[in-house]
């Protein structure tokens, strides 16, 4: 079999797309980039493979001979990275999020209509077992018309925060604003109802101690309520509450699914669906428990998120291969999950108020936000800087990233540092 020659930018949540191309048949990884050369030796020594070659500057990196390149930078910065490979002729596989601006959305979608090449979203919260399955419930018509949803990705990170921000101040961890990383929660409820969104409102969480303690400067949690365009409405919630929960819920017009809670002994593996209108494979008002079946259970059980690493990567090379049917997320999809994020900031910073989402899908909506900057990173909002959290961009103290940092340290250079590195980055568990 052909296989697609991949670079991949960004050698620590890059851990994962690594390891897919290193067991998979239809890929192979041939160029490595990162600036941090601490983390990219430690790559090379693992990987021990004389195929690839190492970079530490995009640069050089996109000039390499592949077919395709795998963004896993910063989450603010890949529209830009995103932008320049598809000029240089590479297909793109952007890691979560797709852009930071209106500004850089405009661009995005333009690039990938004028190069004709291969966009992929790397949501791969889609792609677990009980939301693939209830896309493919919804997709057959199994529950009616969509009405409403709830989506939660809540993930207490403050134990591992030293080592996903390295005691640096400007991370975009530590001053992304609280509705800014909806994807997870969201991403999975409009893959599987194909819905556009309209409008939301936004609300974030403004108990704070937390966040502040290690560093972050943002609320603590963040909310959309989203209408969609057949009027059905989400209420997607994602950040740092207590306790981590993954959990997806959807009515229709004659049922309803959801996922298993991870308190009742279940989770994302599983999915409970609730149906009037089925024939035959479902017993009528009868809820029906089961594990869905995967397509790849074998090839995708040692991948991290409840396999879903596996699936988005999976699906990617499929596509570069011209498998018509492999499921990827376009750059429109990719926008229609994120920008409810954006907006419900605006919305948070307004009072509450609901905000149109505009629908980049036409041309003649671009122009308005063409030069939209407004976002939270210094570097690119010029003077459309917004504050990091509603009641005003935190004074943090810089002791508390000396400590995120020799925390930081202390893990990385143990060995529980370099299982952490690939845990929660979602590589390969041996
Ligand atoms: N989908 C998921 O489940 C999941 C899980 C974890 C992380 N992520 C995403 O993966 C991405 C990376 O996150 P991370 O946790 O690895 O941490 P990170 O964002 O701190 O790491 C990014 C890596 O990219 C490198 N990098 C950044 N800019 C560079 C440049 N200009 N040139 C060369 N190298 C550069 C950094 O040195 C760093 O090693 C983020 O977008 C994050 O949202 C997704």
């Amino acid at each position: 079999m052909k296989k697609v020659r991949i670079g991949v930018m960004g050698a620590y949540r890059g851990t994962s797309m690594i390891n897919y191309c290193e067991q998979a048949s239809n890929a192979q990884v041939v160029a490595i980039c990162d600036k941090w050369v601490e983390g990219l030796e430690r790559q090379k020594a693992a990987l021990n493979d004389p195929n690839i070659t190492y970079y530490t500057d995009f640069e050089d990196f996109i000039l390499h001979d592949m077919d395709a390149v795998v963004l896993a930078n910063y989450a603010t910065e890949h529209a830009p990275f995103a932008i320049k490979a598809l000029k240089a002729g590479k297909h793109v596989f952007s890691e979560v999020l797709p852009v930071q601006t209106l500004q850089e959305a405009v661009e995005l979608i333009e690039t990938v209509e004028s190069t004709g090449l291969i966009y992929a979203y790397g949501e791969n919260y889609c792609y677990m077992p009980a939301p693939y399955e209830m896309r493919r419930l919804y997709r057959a018509g199994k529950i009616g018309e969509f009405e409403y949803g709830e989506c939660e990705y809540i993930h207490n990170c403050e134990s591992i925060w030293p080592s996903i921000t390295y005691g640096e101040e400007d991370h975009w961890r530590n001053n992304m604003f609280s509705t800014f990383y909806c994807t997870h929660s969201l991403g999975p409820l409009i893959h599987i109802t194909g819905l556009r969104p309209v409008s939301v409102i936004g609300m974030e969480g403004t108990k704070v101690e937390r966040k502040r303690r290690t560093g972050s400067k943002s609320g603590s949690f963040g909310i959309e309520m989203v209408t969609l365009e057949n009027g059905g409405i989400i209420k997607s919630i994602h950040g740092g509450l207590y306790k981590n929960s993954v959990w997806y819920a959807v009515y229709g017009s004659y049922g309803r699914m959801e996922s298993g809670r991870e308190d009742a002994g279940s989770g994302v593996d599983r999915i409970y669906v609730n149906a009037d209108a089925y024939s035959g494979e479902y017993v009528h008002h009868d809820v029906i428990a089961y594990k869905p079946a995967e397509k790849n259970a074998e090839e995708s059980a040692a991948f991290g998120h409840g396999g879903s690493d596996y699936y988005s990567m999976y699906n990617f090379v499929q596509k570069i291969l011209g498998d018509a049917s492999a499921d990827t997320i376009d750059v429109y999809e990719a926008l229609d999950m994120s920008l409810p994020g954006l907006f419900a900031y605006r919305s948070i910073l307004a009072g509450g108020v609901s905000m149109a989402i505009p629908n980049l899908h036409n041309k003649e909506e671009r122009e308005k936000w063409r030069g939209d900057t407004a976002c939270t990173d210094p570097k690119v909002a010029g003077d459309a800087l917004l504050p990091t959290f509603s009641l005003g961009t935190p004074e943090i103290d810089p002791r508390v990233y000396d400590r995120m940092y020799a925390l930081w340290r202390k893990d990385f250079e143990s060995d529980k540092g370099y299982t952490q590195m690939a845990m929660t980055q979602g590589g390969k568990k041996e």
